[in-house]
């Protein structure tokens, strides 16, 4: 029997879970349309009509919760959240995330999860056919990386052969910049200490990328060394949530990366100081330079929106 389709299937997209899925030239798209999101916000308000999007959180959130939950109702979408008390009780331990992500996918039109391990992402978007947008795993944080880079074209303009250099933790932060850093031909030192360094297969990963557009991805130890000439120094929280068991341990052996006024001066004179937050005052940066006039910590925080609308609307 033939029949008439009244109600569109939700189709088979991509996902965005690592960073790795686009080319350099669908990243370098998605940062052009992220600007015209924001130049042209009513141009995009009915894009999400009809869509509904899971918010699993399994970890806290202010920016990420917040930028999405406004970013698709200013869309036309709608928004189901599902807060990290029923989602841990959900994802693996109350049913199976292969579970949880088949029967999500019978109802809403795209999920976006915050989770400890980014395996769970890779069984949900396994699962389910809608989209499955990373919200930040233990791994890799694309939406942050991609606003970071967003925000500095915002102000610097073209991104090739900009100096980036992020001193700290070799972490889920770290990861994505160094994907995206490889995708938008910057250079980026990472410095970090001997055994907190990114993890083998994403400096692989990020260098072979990096040899087809250019751009260049070197790890040090020294911080000094790291930041001479940057024209952006970048750092995160020495402790990741998940690691708090460390946190005694590692805050010894971060403190020469702590980034103060002394460490920027060796930056160029124009450089920005950049952080994902939440920040730890006095940690990882000093309150004089987190809350200075170099610091566009802030405009990172703003500009998430838009780039996570530039992904949603890519993926819808
Ligand atoms: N930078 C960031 O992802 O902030 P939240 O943890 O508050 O979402
Ligand atoms: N690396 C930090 C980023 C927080 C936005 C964490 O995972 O806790």
């Amino acid at each position: 029997m033939t029949t008439t389709t009244l109600v569109a299937p939700i189709s088979l997209s991509t996902d965005l879970l690592t960073g790795a899925e686009w080319s350099p030239a669908h990243t370098r798209e998605l940062l052009h349309l992220a600007a015209d999101i924001k130049a042209r916000p009513v141009r995009y308000a009915s894009t999400l009509h009809g869509k509904f999007i899971a918010l699993i959180f399994e970890k806290p959130s202010l920016r990420t919760r917040v930028t999405f939950d406004v970013g698709i109702q200013s869309m036309g979408g709608a928004v189901v959240f599902l807060d990290h008390t029923q989602a841990s009780a959900s994802l693996g331990k109350r049913e199976s995330i292969a579970d949880v992500a088949r029967n999500l996918d019978r109802w809403v039109h795209g999920i976006v999860a915050r989770v400890y391990s980014q395996k769970v992402l890779e069984e949900m978007a396994a699962n389910a056919g809608i989209p499955v947008i990373n919200a930040l795993s233990d791994k890799f944080h694309p939406c942050q990386a991609l606003a970071d880079f967003f925000t500095l074209e915002e102000r610097f303009g073209a991104l090739r052969g900009f100096k980036l250099t992020y001193v700290g933790d070799g972490n889920n932060v770290c990861h994505s910049l160094m994907y995206l850093a490889a995708r938008l031909g910057v250079h980026l030192r990472v410095a970090t200490p001997e055994n907190y360094a990114p993890q083998p297969e994403v400096v692989s990963d990020s260098k072979r990328v990096a040899r087809e557009t250019k751009a260049k991805i070197e790890l040090v130890n020294d911080p000094r060394e790291a930041v001479s000439g940057a024209m952006a120094v970048y750092t995160d929280a020495w402790t990741s949530m998940g690691f708090e068991a460390e946190e005694e341990v590692r805050t010894k052996i971060f403190e020469p990366y702590q980034v103060n006024s002394e460490l920027m001066s060796l930056a160029a004179p124009e450089a920005v100081f950049m952080h994902c937050l939440p920040a730890h005052r006095g940690l990882e940066v000093t309150p004089e330079v987190l809350d200075g006039p170099r610091s566009v910590v802030l405009d990172q925080s703003e500009n998430r929106m838009y780039v996570q609308k530039a992904i949603l609307h890519t993926l819808f």
